[in-house]
């Protein structure tokens, strides 16, 4: 296997010094072992990385010395479980090849906003503004909590309208920088939950989510997506699932946290309405009052909010129990992950900020304090580009429009696609999960991979995950959309 490893290579070897380095593809050719993503929307750049529809996407190839699976004894049991899947990758793949092969494919699979054209949207006051920072910012480290302004922007961007009112009902917050939303997340799980307690999930979630609690000691209880079809106060809420897994938390736990991605869930494009929302934190609240000794902490990860029709929802609801006179449980915090990546275009940047509310300043104070020290103890500071840039961007009301402009047109582009999904569904009886903002719809069913293999015979490709089927809005142009819906009616046969 070592020989297989070293390839023979004139520079070839990890004792290789940095001056000798002239051919970078060999050097990461031998230093670099094919690994299969453990994320599901993979973004990675070195040597053999191939560019594809913008993205760049790392080849992973089988290595070719290999005829067992390796022993590995200097693998940890927990590395063990970093398998996570290359799903997403490898249907991508597929569509791939189809389409090198000359088929007239259609590609649901890419997790990011593609143009009509298949190329990577771009918003080019993002693009303008970062080519435009000064030297030091992209030289220099950030703060350890981040940019102050980039703060102060990002509790904006997450609070939206809402800001000053929730400010005057005496709703206080902090802001961390983050490398991406995912760091927004890692935070969370990092610190406000113990060691083995199960965070609260819908049952159908973004593939990641399991890898960060994972990673840091913890499992997971998930209710229901959808209510059964008996329920009209909380349309898309299953409020009495939701409750019972709470409550089954409690009774276990000192702590518990709830993660929610809404509005324009991934994998499914649901966002729920005010009702829902008022009744999920109406619930979390009064579980909250009646526990006074268990913390609760409920995440928002606004990952794709920015492209939903109620883009601050969330924080009009916390405005609303405030309006209603429900006191502010001191054991309960809200948190929002914040992502850029998808607002800015900018995914590679890594920007993102975890939000935390609550009344009491002092403890938020002492909040802020854990939040930089667990980032400074795993990525150390957030990247400064990202922070400085964005802060400028939306300094200035020329910019700030210039990109709202841009990521208008994105929404729209996303709309145009939804809507003419939904109709071809009606059309095709296709059942389709209830859809409403953002990059994805989903197909609920049995065999996922039989729908998915299905559909590729259609050259029409997707992305079976647990319990369904994602269709990538993001990345089909108006014009493909009735093939998948056709497709998947043709999978039902
Ligand atoms: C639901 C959800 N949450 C969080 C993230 C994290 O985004 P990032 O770390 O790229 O900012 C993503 C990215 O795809 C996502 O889909």
């Amino acid at each position: 296997m070592n020989a297989c490893l070293w390839g023979g290579g004139a520079n070839g070897g990890t004792r290789t010094p940095d001056r000798l380095i002239t051919n970078q593809t060999h050097y990461q050719t031998v230093l670099r072992w094919p690994q299969p993503s453990v994320d599901n929307d993979v973004h990675e750049v070195n040597g053999r990385d191939r560019i594809e529809h913008g993205q760049v996407k790392e080849e992973v190839a089988p290595p070719q010395c290999m005829d067992e699976e390796p022993v590995m004894q200097y693998l940890s049991s927990q590395g063990r479980q970093r398998t996570g899947d290359d799903v997403i990758f490898s249907w991508l793949a597929r569509y791939r090849h189809a389409a090198a092969a000359g088929a007239d494919a259609v590609n649901g699979t890419v997790g990011a906003m593609l143009e009509d054209n298949g190329q990577l949207a771009i918003n080019a006051t993002v693009d303008a503004a970062l080519r435009q920072a000064p030297a030091v910012e992209f030289a220099a480290y950030a703060p350890l909590k981040g940019l102050p302004d980039y703060l102060d922007l990002s509790v904006t961007l997450a609070l939206g309208e809402h800001r000053q009112a929730l400010e005057a009902m005496g709703l206080n917050h902090i802001a961390t920088a983050t490398p991406g939303g995912s760091g927004a997340l890692f935070l969370a799980a990092s610190n406000f939950t113990e060691r083995n307690d199960r965070v609260l999930l819908r049952d159908r979630h973004w593939g990641p989510y399991k890898g960060f609690l994972r990673g840091v000691g913890l499992g997971w209880a998930t209710y229901p997506l959808l209510p059964g079809p008996s329920n009209e106060t909380t349309p898309f809420f299953d409020r009495a699932g939701f409750e019972t897994e709470l409550n089954a938390l409690v009774e276990h736990q000192t702590k518990v946290m709830v993660w929610i991605n809404d509005p324009a869930h991934n994998p499914t494009g649901l966002s729920l309405p005010p009702a829902s929302r008022l009744a999920m934190l109406e619930s979390f609240m009064e579980s909250a009052l009646r526990h006074e000794h268990i913390g609760h902490t409920l995440v928002i990860d606004a990952a794709y909010h920015l492209y939903a029709q109620d883009p601050h929802g969330w924080a009009e609801t916390l405005l609303e129990v405030m309006n209603q006179g429900w006191p502010w449980p001191e054991n309960m915090l809200v948190c929002m992950a914040l992502s850029l990546s998808k607002s800015h275009t900018a995914y590679g940047l890594r920007a993102g900020a975890l939000i935390c509310l609550h009344p009491d300043e002092k403890a938020l104070t002492t909040l802020r304090d854990i939040m930089g020290v667990t980032g400074r103890e795993t990525w150390s500071a957030a990247p400064r580009l990202a922070q400085y840039t964005f802060a400028h961007l939306h300094s200035k009301p020329s910019t700030g429009q210039a990109w709202a402009d841009e990521r208008d047109r994105l929404s729209v582009m996303l709309d145009d696609r939804r809507t003419s999904f939904v109709t071809a569904c009606n059309e095709h009886g296709v059942a389709i999960n209830p859809t409403h903002d953002g990059f994805f719809a989903w197909f609920e069913c049995n065999d996922p991979v039989a729908v998915a293999e299905a559909c590729a015979q259609d050259h029409v490709y997707l992305v079976p995950l647990e319990g369904g089927v994602r269709i990538g809005l993001c990345a089909i142009p108006v014009h493909q959309v009735d093939r998948v819906a056709k497709a998947l009616a043709d999978s039902q046969r």
